[in-house]
């Protein structure tokens, strides 16, 4: 991705659902003097998200849409995007399926971390699939987002061990750990930084 001219920090869009620790760790990253983006937009589908609190903490503008009728949502959001010249989006455990009309409006410019070492494990309760497996290794993956689910170009991933007393909570804690080191060196890669 090629950095834009004047204020040379790329206006970044976070999208979440839920708890946004995620967004806490890139918020805390675009705050550093190595990072290339910046976060200007919390999104949310859902207006119990803890992670909405964020935005409070680090002075981000917010914005909540249900989703409930997508393509209104998603029209909503698109103009949101354009006033606020928000030039990228990553996607931090938001839930929600965007459209391939919204999507190729961001072509290239959207990421998303999953809690899989994808190809494997896409979709949702990935933990819990991988113990039923019997899987050694799990770990997370930063991709570009594509119409398919899970799909885009793989970025950067990292391997977690399995032990034997993992469970899905002991699992799921240590691999989000380790997406919060992930999705920043994913966008210094992204930006070839
Ligand atoms: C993270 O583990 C993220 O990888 C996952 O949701 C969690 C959100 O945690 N995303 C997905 O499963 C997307 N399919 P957070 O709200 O604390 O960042």
């Amino acid at each position: 991705m090629v950095l834009s001219t004047g204020d040379n920090r790329v206006r970044t869009a976070v999208f979440i659902s839920g708890t946004g620790s995620n967004l806490k760790s890139l918020a805390k990253f675009s705050k550093t003097k190595i990072s290339p983006i910046s976060i200007n937009f919390i999104v949310s589908n859902n207006y119990k998200a803890k992670g909405l609190n964020y935005a409070k903490e680090f002075k981000i503008k917010k914005k909540v849409l249900n989703f409930k009728n997508k393509k209104l949502s998603e029209n909503k959001l698109l103009s949101i995007l354009k006033k606020n010249n928000i030039e990228m989006i990553c996607l931090a455990g938001f839930m929600k399926i965007l459209s391939k009309n919204f999507i190729k409006k961001f072509k290239g410019k959207i990421l998303n971390i999953h809690p899989s070492l994808l190809p494997k494990y896409k979709g949702l309760n990935t933990h819990q699939r991988v113990l039923k497996n019997k899987e050694k290794y799990s770990g997370c993956t930063v991709h570009f987002v594509n119409a398919r689910l899970d799909s885009g170009k793989i970025i950067l991933q990292k391997k977690v061990r399995i032990l034997k007393k993992d469970t899905e909570s002991s699992l799921g804690k240590k691999i989000l750990a380790q997406e919060h080191k992930l999705y920043p060196k994913a966008i210094l890669k992204v930006f070839n930084l």
